[in-house]
């Protein structure tokens, strides 16, 4: 397995307004890294971005093609390198298959995970080059369940497992480390931003243990892109589902 070291490495990650995105952006500055920091939010990028010394705020639509070429062009031209993608943006969606609106699912699916693969694609060329690098790509727990209401947001994150394995296999030879990780539930802004078409009939269900804090799957996500483990899973018990 190779391994990364964050010093001085250049990192793109994405949803970094927010959650588990800033978490990770955060962290990864204070391990030395310059990161490029990218959502659809200008005004609270560029606040982020003043926070985090030798960072660039980079707004940018991941549901976009070309913004999302646009955004690795633009973080290979002001750092001149990239080693690092944190391909972490998403957004839920909670509704039985039955009301699942065709328009949404087709939303989910262009931001969870066709906005991911451009992503790569985008970045690949530009690591192979440098001789190696490193791409994170951000699922879910619900990846690894059957769980109501879930069926397009998890089937997402799972299309987003099998492309990230896949890629894996293939980038070997180059160098280029991908892995997944796996939240549990974290505390974050993701329960609101979540659209729903759910008529409540599924409500109660619960959850047996306690969210996750964002630092917390940050953490979990840099050791991941230090150790270059395939699938981090945000607690051990998660192996087992
Ligand atoms: N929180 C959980 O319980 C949980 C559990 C498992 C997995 N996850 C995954 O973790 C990742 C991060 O979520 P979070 O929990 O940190 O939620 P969050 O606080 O809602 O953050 C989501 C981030 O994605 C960005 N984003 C959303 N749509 C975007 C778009 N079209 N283009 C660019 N950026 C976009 C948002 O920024 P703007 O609004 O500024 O664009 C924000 O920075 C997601 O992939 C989510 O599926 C979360």
């Amino acid at each position: 397995m190779v391994s990364i070291d964050i010093q001085k490495r250049v990192a793109i990650v994405t949803g970094a307004s927010s959650g588990i995105g800033l978490a990770t952006a955060r962290l990864l500055t204070a391990k030395g890294a310059r990161v490029a920091l990218v959502s659809r939010s200008k005004d609270t990028l560029e606040r982020i971005s003043k926070e985090l010394p030798s960072s660039l705020a980079l707004p940018a639509d991941i549901t976009k093609e070309n913004t999302i070429r646009r955004m690795v062009e633009q973080t290979k031209e002001h750092f001149g390198r990239i080693d690092i993608l944190i391909n972490n943006a998403g957004q839920g969606y909670d509704a039985p298959i039955e009301k699942t609106n065709i328009t949404t699912f087709r939303y989910i699916f262009e931001l969870d995970v066709v906005g991911q693969l451009i992503a790569m694609q985008e970045v690949i060329p530009i690591m192979r080059s440098q001789g190696g690098g490193s791409i994170m790509n951000v699922s879910s727990g619900t990846a690894l369940m059957y769980l109501p209401t879930m069926g397009a947001y998890s089937s997402a994150k799972r299309a987003l497992v099998g492309i990230s394995l896949t890629a894996r296999e293939e980038l070997k030879r180059d160098n280029i480390v991908v892995s997944v990780v796996y939240p549990y539930i974290t505390l974050t802004n993701f329960q609101e931003n979540t659209m729903t078409d759910s008529v409540g009939e599924w409500e109660g269900g619960g959850s047996y243990h306690p969210a996750d804090t964002a630092e917390y799957v940050a953490q979990k996500i840099l050791e991941g892109v230090e150790s270059g483990e395939a699938e981090i899973f945000a607690h051990d018990w998660m192996r087992e589902l």
